[in-house]
């Protein structure tokens, strides 16, 4: 194991003074797909030349060659052979060399990020999602981790989708890094546009806490996702039957799909999700995240039904494509109660789906070699999946979009899956059904927070100090959110029981802006008073209230007309920096895919001081507050109610409420 001192060397040393030998291709680890050739032999020469750019010229003519076969082979410039040989992962704040606290939790933000245990490509720097970055190559990681190493608090580091363009002079109340992430001019915002951008290494897909460094390994997906399960089994059980015993269909155990059988167990029902990629069923099986694998579709449905009539939660893994479980569910007429589907359907043509018919290798070969054919195959495919799907949503089935573009591609491969008026889909999206109107019309989101001592003992501390908060809270909340009070509290209890943290000393906890301050607030007096032995760094998932505008998924239930309107992440993440956010982020693409959302997000870094303590209350209120404010002027219930109540509590802050015009006065004009 490398010593605190080298490792400090090392971080201070950025680019090395001597090359490094060149990398080998380590077989057993998992990679990302190779990317499709699409820069012409000029455009070939530009990306090297921009490669390049990173290093003394007196190593140009050794590295040349080099990044020419990576981009031919890969189809990107990793520049593997700069790889760091030390062990990247959330070690405690101390071991970062730093001027500035803020920038060493930084450090260990980025290196949680790229920490073999977390990230789902760690050799192309990509945490989760097949495509979302936290560098584009190995020498911007090397640069910004100097950067950060030296930096100052009157300085401010900028980031340009994972290139480090600098060090500026700043102050102490700005954030210490700015970061965006895949900012094109919305002209020039395809696919194929990020495939040749990426390719020239100029733009990168950060999805969202990917490149962003908020990312904290597969718990933040579980919590969110238990919520949707258990809602959507709450949806479908009458007469307070309970949900016990439901059967829930879906698909993918990747990076955040793989939430989904640990989800379902948690809230207790019964669920069989289809994943292809044999390596990415068994991490989720060695993990204890589901419960079997099997590969006999009809088995997978034998089992299912067996465990239903025991009414006991169970986790099944079908290996194989979700297209052959649901068309072999529709044969046997099986009654499904609640569907969906989590393949990367934001990343349709390059890994994200696999269409039936195709092996696992098949595809993957054909999606390189002949993308047209490849896209023909995934075309027809989805209009199967959605066929079958139709017959068991005819038969009670509640399906719902899991913000994955499932929907969306499907409608674009010709699938029928529309809705009578040819503009909606006949299916709701999981925010329209039920973060939507549950959790973030009221301000409830995917607060987070990481523990930089990296010792467990902190996190339980943190863990009941939230608790503590909550009941407190509860106690008085109204009714309208006191389910989610208790589901909140219920979470928090048992979390570390359920034994979910991979990587750094991190816990999420849906809140809304009361419990987030509050909960804040006393991490903050407790890192004052010896309580937390380090700094906390609070975040939050993009995908909340305020930071993400994306109308096929977090504003898919904004019905004013202005849900591809992006006004709020934009103003969202200039309202965070100038109210004490410690780093920024804003991106495009990101869950549903490039050009689909802009979202945005940050980093706080708390370190028990009055200035951090003026930061957070500024900071949060305006986090949730913003998207609350947004949702009521869409004239969401929820949201209306929230308001009123915040502007109560608040009353410097002034909000414009909707007046709600009559529909029959509106009707009657036409
Ligand atoms: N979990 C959440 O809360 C959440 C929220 C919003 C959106 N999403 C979206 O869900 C999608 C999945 O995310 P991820 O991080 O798990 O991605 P991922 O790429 O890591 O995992 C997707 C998995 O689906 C499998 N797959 C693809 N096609 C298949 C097929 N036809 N049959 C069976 N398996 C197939 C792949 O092998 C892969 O393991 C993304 O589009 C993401 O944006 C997830």
């Amino acid at each position: 194991m490398i010593s605190k001192e080298d490792f400090k060397k090392l971080v201070l040393q950025g680019i090395p003074d001597v090359l490094p030998s060149p990398a080998a291709y380590e077989k057993n680890i998992n990679h990302a797909p190779i990317r499709k050739q699409i820069l012409s032999v000029e455009e070939k020469k530009l990306a090297i030349k921009n490669a390049l750019r990173y290093f003394p010229v007196k190593f140009h003519s050794e590295l040349a060659p080099e990044f020419k076969y990576e981009l031919e082979t890969y189809g990107r410039i990793y520049m593997y052979r700069f790889r760091p040989q030390y062990e990247i992962t959330a070690r405690d704040i101390t071991w970062f060399p730093h001027k500035s606290i803020q920038a060493a939790a930084i450090m260990l933000m980025v290196s949680n990020n790229l920490d073999y245990a977390v990230a789902q490509h760690p050799h192309e720097l990509i945490t989760y999602g097949g495509n979302g970055a936290v560098f584009q190559n190995w020498a911007q990681y090397l640069i910004t981790m100097k950067y950060l190493a030296e930096m100052t608090d009157e300085q401010t580091l900028v980031m340009y989708s994972g290139h480090p363009m600098g060090l500026y002079p700043s102050h102490k109340d700005a954030p210490r890094v700015v970061v965006t992430n895949g900012m094109v001019i919305p002209n020039y915002s395809k696919p194929d546009d990020w495939e040749k951008f990426n390719a020239l290494g100029v733009s990168q897909y950060g999805q969202m806490t990917a490149g962003s460094y908020m990312y904290i390994g597969p718990q933040g997906i579980v919590h969110g996702t238990t919520i949707t399960v258990l809602n959507a089994g709450r949806k479908v059980s009458k007469n307070n039957e309970g949900i016990e015993g439901k059967l829930f269909i879906t698909s993918g155990l990747g990076g955040m799909s793989g939430a989904q059988p640990k989800a379902a167990n948690i809230a207790g029902v019964v669920s069989i999700t289809a994943e292809i990629n044999p390596k990415a069923a068994n991490k989720r099986y060695e993990q204890g995240w589901v419960d079997e694998i099997v590969s006999d579709v009809d088995k997978a449905i034998d089992s299912a039904l067996e465990w239903q009539k025991k009414k006991q939660a169970h986790s099944i893994a079908y290996l194989g494509n979700i297209v052959d479980l649901w068309e072999k569910m529709a044969e046997r007429k099986i009654k499904v109660d609640m569907g969906s589907d989590q393949t990367s359907l934001h990343n349709p043509w390059a890994g994200g789906y696999y269409p039936v018919g195709l092996s696992y290798e098949e595809s993957n070969e054909m999606m390189a070699k002949n993308p047209a054919q490849f896209k023909e195959l995934v075309h027809k495919s989805l209009c199967r999946q959605i066929a079958a799907i139709n017959t068991l949503t005819a038969n009670g089935m509640y399906f719902f979009d899991y913000g994955n573009a499932f929907l969306l591609e499907s409608s674009r491969a010709g699938a029928d899956v529309m809705a009578a008026n040819g503009i909606d889909f006949k299916y709701p999206s999981y925010v329209q059904d039920i973060m939507g109107p549950m959790c973030f019309d009221y301000g409830f989101g995917p607060f987070r927070w990481v523990c930089t001592s990296s010792k467990p003992e902190d996190l339980e501390t943190t863990d009941n100090i939230a608790m503590n908060v909550l009941e407190e809270i509860a106690k008085t909340a109204p009714e309208e959110i006191s389910q989610q009070m208790r589901d909140n509290i219920k979470w928090i209890r048992e979390a570390k029981a359920n034994k979910l943290v991979v990587g750094s000393q991190a816990r999420i906890l849906y809140a809304d802006a009361e419990g987030r301050i509050k909960i804040a607030k006393a991490f903050n007096d407790a890192i004052k008073s010896g309580k937390i032995s380090q700094p906390v760094v609070l975040g939050r998932d993009h995908h909340d209230v305020s930071g993400t505008d994306s109308p096929f998924r977090e504003t898919s239930n904004i019905y004013d007309g202005s849900k591809f309107t992006a006004d709020m992440a934009i103003q969202n993440v200039i309202g965070d920096s100038f109210r004490g956010a410690t780093w920024i982020s804003i991106h495009n693409g990101g869950g549903v895919g490039w050009g689909e959302v802009i979202n945005g997000g940050f980093g706080m870094v708390l370190d028990g001081s009055a200035e951090s303590e003026r930061r957070l209350k500024m900071m949060l209120l305006w986090d949730v507050n913003n998207g609350i404010s947004r949702r009521s002027w869409a004239r969401n219930e929820g949201a209306v109610f929230a308001i009123k109540r915040a502007m109560m509590a608040y009353p410097e802050m002034r909000v414009t409420v909707p007046e709600i015009a009559d529909d029959k006065l509106i009707e009657n004009l036409f």
